[in-house]
């Protein structure tokens, strides 16, 4: 199998770092694992697999570079199912046979539909969603549409494309706070919170540093509530793990500091009634059908006091770094971290 991470995206150092976790749990008895990095400037290397070298140390974010292997060619021979290795230092070319391919890349070029339609071009199994539900999933704007058809609920939003800056009348809509979002990101990057419009500016233009499209949503008064996803085994119904709150203590919101760098505090199980556990993980199930996901998601949602649900977004690849709350979710549920990858990837090659 081949591990793909790093990539275009912002999320460079978070896929390295939830592949470093992925390459520590597989049992090397059972998998011949060629890891393969992208750089930030989408060349490909055969990477070392130390998850170490993978690993945030000091709050230092890992990186893939042009020198941390040799040049990687995926699948040149559509036919081949292959990964077609050149070492540019004896010019030796060797072919490795790849069953399946598990690509760790978070956000755009790689959780958006675009490494999926290659890997569907060389006839190439892959772990997680296709190219469809990976890029509708990957936009926040699309992802409400098509969650909304479904009857999963969605916080009030508007969608800013290129050029475009909001109305006064999606100011009074929406009232304040909001948060300003790329449309297509993820790990809380280019988000701002908008406490005063006269900030409005700065965090669009921050936001469109990422995507040209920016979303404005309403601040939702509530909790934060995660859910794993996974496919069902043999075709069935896809499952919901146990439900993850995050709590962001002196953070004001889930930022990226929050996410990775301070460790985090969750409950999981989240303590919640028990039909509004259920309906979460219906929502959470409902969501993951609605898009059209295959494998595994992880769905966010918030939760008012008086326990009304909002969708906040999906992820078709999500962060399995060790303070990533997939695993968390799963593992609580009685699926550990190794089982959870066995069976991604037992139900790529089905
Ligand atoms: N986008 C990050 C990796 C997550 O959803 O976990
Ligand atoms: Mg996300």
């Amino acid at each position: 199998m081949a591990i793909v991470f790093g990539g275009r995206s912002s999320e460079h150092a978070i896929s390295c770092v939830s592949a470093g976790s992925i390459l520590a749990a597989l049992d090397p008895g059972q998998y011949d694992v060629l890891p393969v990095g992208i750089t930030r400037e989408g060349r490909w290397v055969l990477a070392g697999n130390d998850p170490a070298a993978l690993a945030i140390t000091d709050r230092r974010l890992p990186e893939i570079t042009a020198d941390s292997g040799s040049a990687v060619v995926l699948a040149a021979d559509p036919t081949a199912t292959e990964l077609i290795v050149r070492d540019p230092a004896d010019g030796v070319s060797t072919l490795a046979g790849v069953d399946v391919v598990f690509p760790v890349l978070h956000g755009a070029y790689g959780e958006d539909g675009t490494i999926q339609g290659m890997l569907e071009m060389a006839g190439i199994p892959y772990v997680g969603a296709n190219v469809f539900a990976s890029a509708a999933a990957m936009d926040k704007e699309f992802t409400k549409k098509l969650a909304a058809a479904e009857g999963i609920p969605v916080g009030p939003y508007a969608v800013l494309r290129a050029g475009v800056s909001l109305s006064a009348e999606d100011k009074e809509r929406l009232g304040l706070p909001v948060f300003v979002k790329p449309s297509r990101a993820g790990s809380s990057h280019g988000i701002t919170k908008v406490t005063d419009w006269a900030g409005l500016e700065a965090a669009v233009a921050a936001a469109r540093q990422i995507d040209p499209k920016v979303l404005v949503e309403a601040a939702i008064v509530g909790r934060e509530i995660e859910c794993g996803v996974l496919e069902g085994e043999a075709g069935g119904a896809p499952e919901a793990s146990l439900l993850a709150e995050i709590h962001v203590d002196a953070h004001d919101w889930y930022d990226f500091e929050a996410k990775y760098l301070e460790g985090g505090r969750y409950d999981v199980p989240a303590d919640l009634p028990a039909e509004v556990t259920r309906e979460l993980q219906e929502y959470a199930r409902r969501t993951f059908t609605a898009l059209d996901c295959a494998g595994l998601a992880r769905v966010d949602f918030f939760v008012t006091a008086d326990h009304r649900i909002y969708l906040n977004e999906i992820n078709t690849m999500p962060g399995m770094t060790p303070t990533s709350m997939f695993p968390v979710m799963w593992a609580a549920t009685g699926l550990e971290y190794p089982k959870v990858v066995d069976r991604l990837i037992r139900t790529a090659l089905r």
